[in-house]
């Protein structure tokens, strides 16, 4: 029998659930902008924001959430912006580390460290040794993250390991334990909030066979409500991985 429209797109079961959960948070500054407010007031928003999704997601079957908080690109913005971004994360980490905690959280960063205040860094690698027997949620924050950038930092450990004679020929799972993201499972569904349709160098080798979704609402909207819908649209998808 011929393959019709209909039996190429039929749906999943309707009930599966993405384990791994990857957000890039868009939209702050324009958020702030419609109300006349400065950009940073979009940034605290939004970090309130991951807090409720944070909160939500062991309940929604997500065991794992990854967020894009700032890129290697977003050294190109003010000063002004960059520092009070920078504030925000060690105040997150500070504020919610008895939370995240006693809720099972553990959390983790992806990026590259060394541009970071020594003081963030020491604020990531506390909480990271607090949480790390955790597992009701795998919290992890891109902070100072490009994708392109952690392909080149992993091509250079790859490349100390065949040099010690570890390995000989490199595989995809020999790159992939070098990224950032090493023993992390790949996202199984990549949300981007604030209309905007390009991935921006977020996670190009762990999302390859991600399902996207993206939403016009600005990221100091977005509910759990929201990733609710979404989460009910990904178990209508059928992830075919190149088989028929
Ligand atoms: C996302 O919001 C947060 C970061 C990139 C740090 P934006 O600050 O990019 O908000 P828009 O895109 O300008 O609205
Ligand atoms: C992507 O948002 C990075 C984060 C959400 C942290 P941007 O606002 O920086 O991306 P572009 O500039 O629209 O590509
Ligand atoms: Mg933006």
């Amino acid at each position: 029998m011929a393959e019709t429209a209909a039996s190429l797109s039929k749906p999943g079961e309707g009930d599966q659930r993405p384990r791994h959960v990857a957000i890039i948070m868009d939209g702050n500054g324009r958020w702030a902008k419609n109300r006349g407010w400065p950009r940073l007031v979009g940034h605290r928003r939004g970090a309130e924001r991951v807090k409720q999704i944070v909160r939500a997601c062991p309940d929604l079957g997500v065991n794992w959430l990854t967020v894009y908080a700032f890129s290697t690109e977003n050294w190109k913005r003010s000063t002004e912006e960059v520092l009070g971004l920078m504030g925000i994360f060690a105040r997150y980490i500070e504020r919610e580390a008895d939370g995240l905690s006693t809720e099972g959280v553990r959390m983790r960063f992806i990026g590259g460290r060394e541009r970071l205040e020594p003081k963030l860094q020491r604020l990531m690698e506390g909480i990271e040794s607090r949480t790390a027997r955790n597992n009701r949620l795998n919290l992890t924050v891109a902070i100072n993250y490009g994708g392109r950038d952690e392909l080149a930092r992993a091509a250079n450990r790859l490349a100390a390991r065949i040099a010690r004679g570890d390995i000989a020929e490199p595989t995809e799972a020999d790159l992939a334990d070098c990224l950032d993201t090493a023993g992390h499972p790949d996202p199984d569904l990549v949300i981007r909030t604030s209309g905007e349709t390009r991935t921006s160098n977020f996670l190009p080798f762990q999302a390859a066979y991600s399902e996207y979704e993206f939403t016009q609402t600005l990221w100091p909207d977005f509910t759990p409500d929201h990733l609710a819908e979404i989460l009910d649209r990904y178990g209508l998808r059928e992830r075919r991985f190149g088989s028929v």
